[in-house]
């Protein structure tokens, strides 16, 4: 069936918190074999567990080359892959220093490129899905590395979709998704801005993980899906 999972390969890069678990653990639930990379082992175990065992982990920085090249290599087959990692980095161009401006392209963007060059050759078709947000279509002042970064890699999601065939490849774009990233970012005032943007957003509420990963899993379900970057934010680009 071309919507179901059953007896694929999927790997969810970021599969240990957030989106990326949710992703894993729909997909499991769509029948695939799954893999979860993140750079921290504890929390992969964890992960490994609430996903109900029988889950392979990979301890792997999306930055380090190297280190995503020899998980593909060590992989037995590969026919999905989502990459979820992200950083961030706040605060006006003038006044931040370079150095940590680096970090938010290396992960996204350099770890974007180093997923799909080391997953694409071991795939015969399926589908790559990149992760950017709102920001890459709305910028907000003291968020510019940010902008720069998501709509970059929506770009690369674009033109991997023409080079890359016959594997698609998409980007998810989430708005606020209340995961432990958006309660970090949110520090004490948590529950007072969660309930700020629900009665803000035409959706009524925040994005749940789940609600990106019923996108990921739609890409990686639809075989004549290739090159979109699709919202997913309860409306946020409409206010
Ligand atoms: N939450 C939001 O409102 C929101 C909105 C727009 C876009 N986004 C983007 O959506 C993505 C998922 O975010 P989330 O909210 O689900 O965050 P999350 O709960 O913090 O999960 C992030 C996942 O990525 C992994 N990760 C982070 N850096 C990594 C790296 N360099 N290499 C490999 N794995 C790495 C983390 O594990 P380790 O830390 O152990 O590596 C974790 O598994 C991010 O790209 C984020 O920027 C989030």
């Amino acid at each position: 069936m071309a919507n179901s999972l059953e007896g694929a390969s999927v790997v969810v890069l970021g599969g240990s918190s957030g989106m990326g678990l949710a992703t894993a653990k729909m997909a499991r639930e769509a029948g695939a074999r799954i893999t979860i990379a993140g750079r921290d082992a504890e929390r992969l175990d964890a992960a490994a567990t609430e996903l109900g065992g029988d889950v392979a982990t990979v301890s792997v920085d999306v930055a380090d080359e190297n280190a995503v090249a020899k998980m593909f290599d060590e992989l037995e087959r590969v026919d999905h892959v989502a990459t979820l990692a992200g950083a961030a980095v706040y605060g006006r161009i003038t006044e931040l220093e370079v150095a940590d401006m680096h970090r938010p392209m290396d992960v996204r963007l350099w770890g974007s490129i180093h997923v799909a060059k080391h997953a694409a050759p071991r795939m015969n078709g399926g589908s790559i899905t990149f992760c950017s947000g709102v920001a890459a279509e709305q910028p907000v002042s003291g968020r510019a590395i940010g902008t720069a970064t998501t709509a970059a890699a929506e770009a690369l999601g674009r033109a991997l979709a023409l080079e890359l065939a016959p594997i698609r490849v998409n980007t998810v774009r989430p708005g606020a998704i209340d995961t432990p990233m958006l309660k970090r970012a949110m520090g004490d005032r948590y529950d007072e801005l969660i309930a700020a943007e629900a009665q803000r957003l035409p959706a009524g509420r925040v994005g749940e993980p789940d609600d990106i990963a019923r996108a990921i899993v739609f890409f990686m379900t639809s075989p004549f899906i290739t090159g979109v970057t699709l919202t997913v934010d309860g409306g946020h680009l409409l206010t």
